[in-house]
């Protein structure tokens, strides 16, 4: 069982008759596995923070269903081992990064001896523990997120929710968040990731999802999302050869005296034009399957999704 499931999940805010209502998630159906590091990505407004709302309980569906563990919203038990971390957050200025941690693990309920040890760990987890004793006045931007990911870890969870986490942190500040949610995820936790980032989710989510006006429009791992499974790049001496690829193969896309760029009907294929090449006693140095970026496969999802030939 995943530990987190929807089913054709429908948010419509109720914005008055002026306004007309919005429909924020369209039914909306995802799963995320166990130990997983899941992005939500989507430009602003795409539904990624009600989304995560609806998970928790926070807002209400108005159609479909949203399971934690199994759970749904409505039983608080589907929310007894989950984390979260929400957008645009203020702690309070006046605690110190440990004050903060204490505070939030006497809202859980926990033993404040426990606190203290949790705690202690945590700020070793999120590269804070030099800062612990610090008001959160004087964080920067990265240091307040990454103890705000320590705070979301108090009681151990499983599951944890991180909505934009590296909004407004600078690059440095960024890959050190990155590292803190790659050890967090050696730690057996799931992460359930938001960001409009698409560069930063690609460097460490396994699979995720990309949301457009409430719309599930690419779903899967990042290297099948990143992979064109068709097109390889073939390094090879191929000199002025005239190399031509059969029409029930595929076709030729560039060509240059060391290179060679092809699209296969089927990515078996592939065998066929390296037998072809070495017919001709072309020298291969390397066969690769074409990649791009998430940013280009998610511009092409929303050039398809709009109709336009991609
Ligand atoms: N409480 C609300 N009442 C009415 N409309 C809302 C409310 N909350 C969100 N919306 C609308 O629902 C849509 C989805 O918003 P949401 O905040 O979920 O998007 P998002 O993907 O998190 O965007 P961002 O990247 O800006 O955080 C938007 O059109 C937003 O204006
Ligand atoms: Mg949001």
């Amino acid at each position: 069982m995943n530990i987190v499931e929807t089913f054709d999940l429908t948010k419509i805010y109720q914005t008055g008759m002026k306004k007309g209502n919005v429909v924020a998630l369209d039914g909306v159906s995802l799963g995320v596995e166990h130990g997983e590091i899941f992005g939500l990505l989507g430009p602003n407004g795409a539904g990624k923070t009600t989304m995560v709302k609806s998970l928790l309980g926070i807002t209400r569906v108005s159609s479909g269903e949203a399971l934690i563990n199994g759970l749904p919203p409505s039983d608080p038990r589907s929310r007894d081992r989950v984390g979260f971390l929400p957008e645009n957050h203020r702690f309070p200025n006046h605690l110190t990064g440990m004050g903060l941690l204490e505070f939030t693990g006497r809202l859980y309920g926990m033993k404040p001896q426990d606190i203290r040890t949790r705690a202690e760990s945590l700020l070793r987890l999120v590269d804070m523990d030099k800062w612990g004793g610090t008001k959160i006045r004087k964080y920067s931007k990265g240091m307040s997120q990454r103890i705000g990911l320590a705070q979301a870890m108090i009681c151990d969870p499983d599951l944890i929710f991180l909505d934009e986490p590296t909004d407004g942190v600078d690059p440095v500040g960024k890959i050190e968040i990155r590292e803190t949610l790659k050890r967090i995820k050696s730690e057996g936790k799931t992460i359930f990731l938001n960001s409009h980032l698409l560069s930063e989710v690609e460097a460490v989510a396994d699979r995720v999802t990309i949301l457009l006006k409430g719309k599930v429009v690419k779903t899967g791992s990042v290297e099948s999302l990143t992979t064109r499974k068709s097109q390889y790049d073939i390094d090879a001496d191929i000199g002025n050869e005239r190399f031509v690829i059969p029409e029930e193969i595929g076709k030729r896309i560039t060509i240059t005296t060391k290179s060679l760029r092809v699209e296969l009907n089927d990515p078996k294929f592939i065998n066929r034009v390296i037998d072809e090449l070495r017919l001709r006693n072309i020298n291969i140095r390397a066969v690769q399957p074409v990649t791009m970026t998430l940013e280009q496969s998610f511009f092409e999802a929303v050039r398809s999704d709009s109709g336009e030939a991609s």
